[in-house]
């Protein structure tokens, strides 16, 4: 049986594009479900294109109720990738998906992350530092903002003159590469693995 991936997004969900297409017809996992908290969130339509299913939900579902774990364990999703998802995830799901939940992040973490720490933000603060090099982290998801254990990071050079689009290219270009394979590796390990 195939490991059951579900993504969870915000925006304009690039980095969910690139792991619909790796998993699109692959031998060890599929992507079975997205979830957008913005119904006008164009990840909604990518999704529509690989037809797969999608649900949206509000602050008041994803916090007051227990609908989406319930939504989730029924689909038998063994993995939950966050793709430029902005929320906290709440207790309830981290309990129910314990070391299932995966964020990627624009930053070499613990630098540039927390509340607010998303998108342009990150370039600007990275810039804004002076910088010589960026990165990304892809890591296990907890109660706290980019704060859990890491799984991968990447990094890029960035050169005196580089400007915010630049940098920004040189980072989508690390998360598209290494999202789908961090995964690939992921429903590979003992806790995950199916035969
Ligand atoms: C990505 O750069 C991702 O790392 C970031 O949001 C972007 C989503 O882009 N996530 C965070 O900043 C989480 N703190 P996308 O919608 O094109 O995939």
């Amino acid at each position: 049986m195939k490991n059951r991936i579900a993504i969870f997004a915000s925006g304009s969900g690039s980095n969910a594009q690139k792991v619909m297409e790796h998993f699109q017809h692959h031998a060890q996992a599929e992507v079975v479900l997205v979830l957008a908290n913005n119904p006008n969130a164009y990840v909604l339509q990518r999704a529509d294109n690989f037809e797969i299913p999608t649900h949206t939900f509000n602050r008041q579902e994803f916090y007051q109720t227990e609908d989406i774990v319930r939504l989730l364990k029924g689909l038998q999703v063994d993995l939950i990738v966050l793709a430029g998802f902005l929320w906290l995830i709440p207790e309830s799901l981290l309990k129910a998906f314990a070391n299932r939940i995966v964020n990627i992040h624009p930053s070499l973490l613990p630098k540039y992350g927390g509340k607010g720490m998303y998108g342009d933000h990150v370039y600007k603060a990275v810039l804004a530092a002076r910088e010589t090099e960026g990165g990304i982290t892809i890591h296990f998801v907890n109660e706290h903002f980019d704060e859990g254990e890491h799984i991968h990071q990447a990094r890029y050079k960035i050169e005196p003159d580089d400007t915010l689009e630049i940098i920004k290219l040189k980072g989508q270009h690390l998360e598209h590469y290494h999202l789908p394979r961090v995964i690939e590796m992921l429903v590979n390990t003992p806790h995950l693995k199916k035969t």
